[in-house]
């Protein structure tokens, strides 16, 4: 089994969005991964992100040390080290950047103390990543919503129904991870099996492969395909699709000799949102029940709030050093 391969070029013309909903909404019922091709952002621009972001990671620690994340408080951004971070648990075999939307200190909501809301911390070098990575995150972001737009259409909705009602501001993070070669691949996970929280992740990998994506018939890889995002669904989608749609567990090995290089955009609800499912959405009693063997023991369609209050739920489990930062003191 591989994973379908969606043309968004197609997008211009009625028919072609209508045929782009139809393959959308066969993959999300399906196995909740699929890639995109066609989708407009520049292959220079992604090599720009991927050099700079190597050319981070080869630095040396105390260096990286500088844009660390418990500089970046309630904000939530930076640099954490190999280990930092417990997808599912155990600590992941990766190090990475957290960023995020790029907010100044007089906005709103970073004046309210809203946690996960704030600055990105920049390193000093190298010194384009700045740029790169603010526009690679709209770039992406404009896929999101597109997909969304597809996807709103797929569930028999208005195209700009999830941008009316959930992602007029989405949350969107971005993260940049290099995994190194597992030394005993048998014994460790570079991510162990965890679902995405929110609706999308649109995800750009280097020529390393190491994804694994659980599919009905089994385990299966999500390759490097060139020029090619990975996508996958989130708990919100699938709650919101009472089960229509996946938000399918993966997985990450690098069993390379090499470090391995990943570009995850997380395409989420605005922070406020209440998470309700969608009109006439049909409940799926038979995945709504396979809810009890989930990764986390946890229900998507039982929990109820707003996606700030889940995100930081999960936040709390897999950073919960840094935790104290982030979450409101009252
Ligand atoms: C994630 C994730 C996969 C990868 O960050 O949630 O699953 O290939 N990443 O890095
Ligand atoms: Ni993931």
């Amino acid at each position: 089994m591989s994973l379908p391969v969606i043309d968004l070029s197609r997008s211009r013309t009625a028919s072609g969005l209508d045929a782009v909903a139809a393959e959308i909404d066969a993959a999300c019922r399906d196995v909740g991964f699929f890639y995109v091709v066609g989708h407009g952002v520049s292959t220079e621009l992604q090599t720009r992100v991927e050099e700079l972001a190597r050319e981070f990671f080869a630095m040396a620690e105390p260096d990286k040390s500088d844009i660390a994340m418990r500089h970046g408080g309630r904000a939530w951004r930076g640099w954490f080290p190999l280990d930092g971070e417990l997808t599912s648990g155990v600590p992941d075999n990766k190090e990475g950047l957290y960023f995020g939307e790029e907010l100044s200190a007089d906005d709103p909501r970073v004046r309210a103390g809203l946690p996960l809301h704030g600055a990105n911390l920049f390193p000093r070098r190298p010194a384009g990543l700045r740029d790169a990575v603010l526009e690679y995150m709209a770039a992406v972001t404009a896929v999101g919503h597109r997909l969304l737009a597809s996807i709103s259409r797929a569930l028999g909705l208005d195209d700009r129904w999830f941008e009316r009602n959930l992602t007029a501001s989405p949350t969107v993070l971005f993260r940049i991870f290099q995994y190194p070669p597992l030394v005993d691949a048998s014994e460790r996970w570079s991510v162990g099996e965890h679902t995405d929280y929110g609706l999308l992740t649109v995800l750009a990998q280097d020529t390393t492969g190491g994804l694994e994506v659980r599919s009905p018939d089994g385990w299966v890889a999500a390759p490097p395909i060139a020029d090619a995002f990975v996508v996958n669904l989130g708990d919100m989608l699938e709650r919101m699709t009472a089960g229509r749609y996946r938000s399918t567990p993966h997985r990450v090995r690098n069993v390379s000799a090499r470090p391995r290089l990943s570009f995850p955009l997380f395409f989420d609800p605005a922070w406020d949102a209440d998470v309700l499912p969608v009109p006439d959405a049909s409940w799926d009693a038979e995945r709504a029940s396979g809810q009890a063997r989930r990764w986390d023991g946890l229900n998507v369609h039982d929990w109820t709030g707003t996606y700030g209050d889940y995100l930081l739920a999960k936040v709390a489990k897999v950073f919960p050093a840094l935790i104290g930062d982030v979450m409101p003191t009252s």
